[in-house]
């Protein structure tokens, strides 16, 4: 009774205007479809990471809009308008009179139509957005700005053919993973302009898993030894070519009667690697755990500093280790000025006849720059003004090759430095070697076992074997290469 009367005055209230009955209208059916949808998207029925968009992008700004209506409607236009067939009181009124059914059953139907195909259309739409925001395009190229620096990295990457979200999702993400990079929060962030600069790796969701990269490559079937070979141009008059030859021990997880060995040695089946660190890079790590089969648990804590700092206290959970923990840069690799030059001299980008100019490039490109526009500007103009001062013949008799120098050597900026973003050299680090003491060398020689006090390796053999190190033509090669018979 109580209630029913609270009904008929919410009623009464909200139909004094067409505003109103507008927002209820859009409130009624937007709330039951927003209710199913927030539960699918909860327990992660639907499979598409952009089902969110649609939902807190789309329907739900609505659905506040309508409830705006209906208030604006309630509150500021009580009664002023000719409500004609939105009434409540008038479908009342045509109810009751016998003859009319017929006109109110005709209005049903043609509601009932439009409903439908304005369902079809919004189904249409929505299916394109899906396919929309699940492609390469949406992920790297919407948010250029804030996307650049990963969409170009992972263009000049060997997996530039493999879809974003194959790697960012996999097929089995759970629903906090992908709700985590569902895109909502970064839309959000992106018009309000609030993301950081630059983007902070790991992105707390992107955890491309074992699986993710399994579906493509097999550890365990991995052959025990590679040959790992690197041209770099010293910085002199010549950019003398020196090379670098090592033998990698890849090694492998355990199948087919191997035992796991070698750099793959973590990913095996039979042990697991776990760790924690002590800060969010995961470059401080302090504590290390090997469990085999679940029988083994082997602990390894790190060596205290000789300068008697406090050991840093871990966050977050064990974290099993997996392959990007040593492959974080398998597609947005980001290299060092120097690398990247040298790949611009070996791919002839850069001309490497010009006397020094693997030294000059290195110091224009490693310059402050503003913007990408400043960068571009500056690196050119220094590179002019040495050879100008210093080889004004050469550059006189062939402008062309300098040209060319600066347009690979802004090449080379450009691929891995951005500005906007604050990405600068050395930003993202690659954790496959051991440059400045990260990436193997985080546990290699920095922890050691609890009991035994057996320091992880970090002998130069254990996971290479150097054959020539930055050598002019190394002998090892014209063996290798069976050119010395
Ligand atoms: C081969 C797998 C792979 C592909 C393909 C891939 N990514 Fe990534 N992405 C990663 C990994 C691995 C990381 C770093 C994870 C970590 O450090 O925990 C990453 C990191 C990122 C980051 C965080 C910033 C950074 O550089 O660490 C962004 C943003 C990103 N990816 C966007 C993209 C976009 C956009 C695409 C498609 C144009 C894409 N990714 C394609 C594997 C991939
Ligand atoms: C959809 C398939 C696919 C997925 C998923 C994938 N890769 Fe690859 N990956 C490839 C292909 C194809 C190549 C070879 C590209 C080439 O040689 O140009 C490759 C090459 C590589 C290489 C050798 C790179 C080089 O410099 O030659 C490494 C290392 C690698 N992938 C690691 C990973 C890791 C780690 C992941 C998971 C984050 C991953 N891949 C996910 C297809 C995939
Ligand atoms: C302990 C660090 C580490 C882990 C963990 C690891 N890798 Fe590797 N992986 C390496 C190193 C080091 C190489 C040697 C290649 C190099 O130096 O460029 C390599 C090589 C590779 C290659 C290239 C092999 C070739 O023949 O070109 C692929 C593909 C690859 N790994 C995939 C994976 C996948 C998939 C996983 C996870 C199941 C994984 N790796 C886990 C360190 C690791
Ligand atoms: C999270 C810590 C951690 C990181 C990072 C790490 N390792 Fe290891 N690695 C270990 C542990 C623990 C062992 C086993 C040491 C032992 O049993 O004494 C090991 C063993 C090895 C072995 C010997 C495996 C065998 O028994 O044949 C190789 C080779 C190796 N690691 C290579 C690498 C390379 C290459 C990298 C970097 C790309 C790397 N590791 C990064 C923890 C790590
Ligand atoms: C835990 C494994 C591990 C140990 C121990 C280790 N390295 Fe390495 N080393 C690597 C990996 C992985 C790479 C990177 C290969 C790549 O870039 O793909 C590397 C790369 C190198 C390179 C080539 C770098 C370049 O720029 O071309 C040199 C030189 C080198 N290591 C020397 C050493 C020396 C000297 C020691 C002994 C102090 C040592 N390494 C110990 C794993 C190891």
């Amino acid at each position: 009774m109580f209630f029913s009367t609270i009904i008929q005055r919410a009623i009464n209230w909200v139909s004094r205007s067409k505003i109103s009955v507008t927002g209820s209208i859009i409130v009624a059916i937007l709330l039951p479809v927003l209710a199913i949808s927030f539960t699918f998207d909860y327990f992660g029925f639907i499979e598409n990471p952009y089902f969110g968009f649609l939902i807190y992008v789309f329907m739900a700004p609505l659905f506040v809009l309508g409830l705006i209506l209906v208030f604006v409607g309630a509150v500021l236009m009580p009664g002023r308008e000719d409500l004609g067939i939105y009434a409540f009181e008038y479908f009342k009124e045509q109810l009751s009179r016998p003859g009319r059914y017929t006109r109110v059953r005709r209005l049903i139907y043609f509601t009932i139509a439009i409903t439908l195909f304005c369902g079809f259309l919004v189904g249409v739409v929505a299916y394109g957005t899906f396919r929309y925001t699940a492609s390469n395009s949406f992920c790297g190229q919407f948010c250029h700005k804030v996307m650049e620096p990963e969409y170009t990295t992972y263009k000049n990457s060997p997996h530039s053919k493999v879809a974003c979200v194959e790697c960012h999702f996999g097929k089995d993400a759970t629903w906090a993973e992908r709700s985590k990079f569902t895109g909502i929060k970064q839309l959000f962030a992106v018009t309000t302009n609030s993301y950081s600069r630059p983007i902070l790796a790991p992105i707390k969701a992107l955890r491309p898993g074992r699986k993710t990269c399994e579906e493509c490559h097999r550890p365990e079937k991995f052959q025990g030894l590679m040959l790992y070979s690197k041209d770099s141009f010293l910085p002199d008059k010549n950019n003398t070519k020196v090379q670098t030859i090592m033998i990698m021990k890849v090694g492998s997880g355990d199948i087919e009667g191997r035992t796991a060995h070698g750099i793959h040695w973590h990913v095996s089946e039979h042990q697991q690697v776990f760790y924690r660190a002590a800060d969010w890079a995961r470059e401080v790590i302090t504590e290390v755990r090997v469990v085999e089969s679940g029988k083994k648990d082997v602990v390894f804590e790190r060596i205290p500093d000789s300068n008697q700092d406090p050991a840093p206290a871990a966050i977050g959970k064990l974290r099993k280790m997996d392959c990007v923990d040593c492959h974080n840069r398998p597609t947005h690799i980001f290299l060092q000025p120097d690398e990247a030059l040298d790949r611009k001299i070996a791919a002839d980008l850069i001309p490497r006849y010009l006397p020094y100019i693997k030294a000059q490039s290195l110091k224009a490109i490693t310059g402050n720059y503003s913007s990408t526009k400043m960068a571009r500007i500056q690196i050119s103009r220094k590179l002019q003004d040495w050879y100008r001062t210093n080889y004004p013949e050469l550059i006189q008799k062939n402008p062309g090759l300098l040209e060319k120098a600066i347009q690979g050597a802004i090449g080379a900026y450009e691929e891995n430095v951005f500005p906007d973003m604050n990405v600068t050299w050395g930003t993202y680090k690659s954790f496959l070697g051991h440059a400045n003491g990260s990436g193997c060398f985080r546990c290699h020689g920095k922890l050691r076992e609890k009991k035994t006090r057996k320091i992880i390796s970090s002998d130069c053999d254990l996971c290479h074997v150097i054959l020539a190190k930055d050598q002019v033509g190394p002998d090892i090669l014209k063996i290798l290469k069976g050119d010395q018979r």
